[in-house]
């Protein structure tokens, strides 16, 4: 796997990877990668004949009393399992190439972005939108793959590259779990072992609730059976649990077409989100 550090190096890098192959397909992450994230390469693998990878803890999706700081930054270790996956490019952006002195133009994906997690974290998805965009125009994949496990994130980025036509395949990976259930996600280390075996109220909560609606419960009730759930382990605040349409987020009061049910909820100090389908 080539590592590139220079965003000036990238050029003549992508020329070599594309050469003889036919499709290149790009996976962004922010790194302290686990597996979900290596579900992504692949599926990358799958779909295309070269991966491309970025490791970038982008400051502009995080809000001031945010995880900036303390997320986690393990670079050999992610790079040695991006090579194990069999991704062919790494690249390392610094901030300072991604957002030269002065920059000042963001992307913007409006209605969708300022809902559910928009709404508990302003300013986050502006920050995604921005430097995906700026990826896959350094990058110019094929296609560009991105976990479900960020339900709404995805959407938006659909939303995106349509909108700006960047003539990207954006592809959506399942949520990779723990045998137990629980979402891998990077914020998992910040929980203690206790605040780990309660987190698992959320997925159990979510398929409950799946499981009830597709029984025929109301909504509504199958909702605050969920949030009831989520109280007792032990989570507060709890941002949000609601049935929303697939494509545009917005909250339904019975299931019809595609639906998700998404959730976000803090234990201890450590903000979770989850989501998964309802039709059976
Ligand atoms: P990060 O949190 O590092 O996630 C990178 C990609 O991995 C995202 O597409 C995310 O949805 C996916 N992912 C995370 N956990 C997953 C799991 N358990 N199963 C499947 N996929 C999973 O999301 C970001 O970074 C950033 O917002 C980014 C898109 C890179 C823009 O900065």
């Amino acid at each position: 796997m080539q590592i590139i550090r220079e965003a000036g190096h990238l050029p003549d890098a992508l020329i070599a990877l594309r050469a003889g192959a036919k499709s290149l397909a790009l996976v962004p992450t922010m790194g302290a990668l686990h597996a979900g994230h290596l579900a992504l390469i692949e599926e990358g693998r799958r779909r295309a004949d070269r991966v491309a990878a970025t490791i970038f803890v982008n400051p502009l999706q995080f809000g001031a009393n945010e995880d900036l700081a303390r997320y986690p930054r393990r670079e050999e270790q992610d790079s040695a399992m991006l090579d194990e996956a069999g991704c062919d490019l790494l690249w390392l952006p610094q901030p300072g190439e991604i957002y030269p002195a002065g920059f000042a133009t963001t992307v913007s994906v409006r209605g969708l972005s300022d809902r559910w997690e928009g709404e508990a974290r302003p300013g986050h998805f502006d920050g995604v939108a921005t430097v995906v965009a700026k990826l896959l125009c350094a990058v110019r994949p094929d296609v560009a793959i991105f976990g479900e496990k960020d339900f709404q994130q995805l959407a938006v980025i659909r939303r995106m590259t349509l909108d700006l036509q960047l003539g990207v395949e954006i592809l959506g990976v399942p949520t990779v779990r723990d045998a137990d259930g629980l979402a891998l996600s990077s914020r998992n280390a910040y929980l203690s072992a206790d605040e780990r075996e309660r987190a698992l109220a959320l997925p159990q909560a979510l398929n409950d609730a799946a499981e009830r609606i597709r029984g025929g419960t109301p909504v509504g009730e199958a909702l605050d059976a969920a949030k009831a759930r989520l109280g007792d382990a032990g989570f507060s605040p709890i941002d949000y649990v609601a049935l929303v349409n697939a494509l545009t987020l917005e909250p339904l009061e019975r299931a019809a077409g595609p639906t998700r049910l998404i959730a976000a909820a803090t234990i201890g100090t450590t903000r979770l989100i989850d989501n998964i389908a309802v039709e059976a």
